[in-house]
């Protein structure tokens, strides 16, 4: 049974489908280390022909997927590797930069995780020196995690790109949320990968896979990634079990997309209406919202203590803010049961201190 009936915690919370359950057992499947897993290579091919890239690769986690490109794309030890600092590699990834990539990060202030070619020309433009580490990724994050789900416009990735490639510094996409961007701007996932020597998309992240995520590149960057995968324990065997769990997401849930971002934007309509929270409607553009408490008595802290005693999981980011992430199982009625939880949390304790 689910600890928590309503569950905004991550997007990756949601239960396969029995119809993907179901998909996932009849999958045919091969050695996926040597190549002979069908399933996969036919996952591989479709997120190719998404992506326009030449080659692709299965692995089980998003993580895995930035830890592997980062080794790939970085020369030596040391080097610079420029992102936001909300990014997932940053923040939530267990020292992944210095502990496996063994690189530095080089940390930009951005908006909502956004930033932009001017904020990272001193540091891409730098001459070089026997004494100064090199700069060799620039990463970005499509949508922004703890951005609140925003969207990097093409221009904006342009310029950075552009910027980084004039200094022959490698782009690297973290698309864990990319198809979010798709579904909302309806920019094809190709023109955002065009810009980036790697990329990665993810299939627990709504469209509903219990795991699975494919990162995509050159040809030569996908061979080398192999070595890195090896490493890292990724080599797997029968995959098409999970490979089958992902073509059906991309089948039957990618569709959902919009709806789901419908009804968060519902949902951030409703409390933003409410006096004790501070909530910029025209922040919330996918499937994450944000916002900050700004109630007299309780804290981001309380509120979330108190939505876990009704059974709703959310996240208080520190003492002021709180992060919702909707997916595949927040149908419009938990809108709603989410929308009056908050409310009446919110109003009780100044009802009590009126009586
Ligand atoms: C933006 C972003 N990148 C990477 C990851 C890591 O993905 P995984 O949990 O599959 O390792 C996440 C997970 O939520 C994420 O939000």
């Amino acid at each position: 049974m689910k600890k928590y009936r309503i569950d905004l915690f991550s997007d990756t919370n949601t239960d396969p489908v029995p119809a993907m359950r179901r998909a996932m057992c009849d999958a045919e499947v091969g050695n996926e280390v040597a190549g002979e897993d069908p399933t996969v290579n036919q996952l591989l091919e479709k997120v190719c022909a998404l992506l326009g890239k030449e080659a692709a690769m299965f692995l089980p986690s998003g993580t895995m997927c930035n830890g592997i490109a980062f080794r790939v794309l970085c020369q030596r030890p040391g080097d610079l590797i420029i992102l936001d600092r909300t990014a997932h590699p940053l923040t939530k990834s267990a020292g992944l930069i210095a502990g496996l990539v063994q690189a530095q990060p080089y940390v930009i202030d951005g908006v909502r995780g956004i930033f932009s070619a001017q904020q990272i020309e001193s540091i891409i433009a730098a001459p070089s020196g026997y004494n100064l580490a090199r700069p060799r990724i620039v990463s970005i994050e499509q949508t922004t995690n703890l951005g609140g789900g925003a969207i990097w416009p093409l221009k904006t990735i342009e310029g950075v790109c552009q910027l980084a490639h004039y200094y022959e510094v490698k782009t690297h996409m973290d698309g864990a949320r990319l198809l979010h961007a798709v579904a909302e701007t309806k920019i094809p996932a190709a023109d955002y990968a065009r810009h980036f020597d790697s990329v990665w998309i993810d299939f627990s992240k709504c469209l509903g896979a219990p795991m699975g995520s494919v990162l995509a590149g050159t040809q030569a960057f996908i061979d080398e990634a192999w070595y890195y995968k090896f490493q890292q324990g990724g080599g797997l065997h029968q995959a098409g079990i999970l490979a089958a769990g992902c073509l059906y997401g991309l089948k039957h849930h990618l569709q959902e997309l919009p709806e789901l971002h419908a009804h968060t934007k519902q949902l951030a309509t409703l409390l933003s209406q409410l006096s004790f929270l501070d909530l910029n409607l025209e922040e919330v553009q996918t499937n994450i919202i944000i916002f900050e408490v700004r109630h007299r008595y309780l804290s981001a802290l309380d509120f979330e203590q108190r939505l876990h005693e009704q059974g709703i999981r959310v996240l208080a980011l520190d003492q002021r803010r709180i992060r919702l992430i909707t997916h595949l199982e927040i149908s419009i009625s938990e809108i709603e049961v989410i929308f009056t939880a908050i409310r009446t949390i919110g109003e009780e304790p100044l009802t009590m201190g009126a009586a």
